[in-house]
């Protein structure tokens, strides 16, 4: 059976980044699942659609035109052929695709797919190393290895305030706030990613660096 590393985890807890830097490591393929449901909130912005409308958003998941690259050094998203790796990571995008995300038929259509691209992937790396906010619970439930990345509120208000502000000062501090706390609240309501499910592995992140990050999730891949 091929192999599956399911890594899950709230905003800022350094998921990304780890994920890729193991799969680098591995030699495994890599699937980032949010930023599938980042490149369906692009294209329902693109298109135009409501996003008050749960069966139109659902329609426009069915109808997604994505491919999601597997390389965790280059990882790229196209959207009907768009190159949106960038536009996907604006502040627009990460205050509405909670919205996208929690409509439940959008999630059973990611999910088909994530599935599949994960199997696919796994089949022609040897390995999968797909990360997100339900891969532990639901996508890959039966993965050989399953980890939940943790870190305090004050530690990913930090890291996610360095990313976007460049700074983490008070004020960047509170203006990253409403998309980490606000965001992951929404989130918490259709995925379990603040506590580990059964057989899942905690790394709590908050006092380690990004090497310290990645040795720990090596540590249990490797065990
Ligand atoms: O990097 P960060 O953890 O902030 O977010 P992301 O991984 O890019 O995911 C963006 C959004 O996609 C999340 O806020 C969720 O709304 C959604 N998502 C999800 O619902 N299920 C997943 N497996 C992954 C992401």
């Amino acid at each position: 059976t091929p192999f599956v590393i399911g890594i899950d985890g709230p905003s800022g807890s350094g998921k990304s980044s780890v994920s890729r830097a193991v799969a680098s490591r591995l030699g495994a393929g890599y699937l980032d699942t949010g930023a599938m449901y980042r490149a369906l909130t692009w294209w329902c912005r693109h298109t135009e659609v409501d996003l008050g409308d749960a069966a139109a958003i659902t329609r426009a998941a069915l109808e997604l035109p994505l491919t999601i690259g597997d390389d965790p050094e280059a990882p790229t998203v196209l959207v009907d052929g768009t190159d949106v790796a960038e536009a996907i990571r604006t502040s627009e995008i990460s205050s509405l695709v909670s919205t996208i995300a929690t409509v439940p038929d959008v999630r059973v259509e990611m999910q088909r797919r994530q599935r599949a691209l994960i199997e696919d992937i796994a089949d022609r790396h040897g390995a999968c190393v797909a990360e997100g906010r339900d891969v532990t619970t639901v996508i890959a439930p039966d993965a050989p290895v399953r980890i939940l990345l943790t870190a305090s509120e004050e530690a990913r208000l930090r890291r996610r305030s360095l990313e976007v502000h460049g700074a983490s000062d008070q004020a960047a501090i509170e203006a990253t706030r409403d998309q980490v706390v606000r965001r992951d609240r929404d989130d918490s309501t259709v995925s379990q990613f603040t506590e580990a499910a059964e057989g899942v592995s905690v790394v709590d992140t908050s006092d380690l660096d990004f090497e310290g990050s990645v040795a720990a999730v090596m540590a249990i891949v490797d065990a």
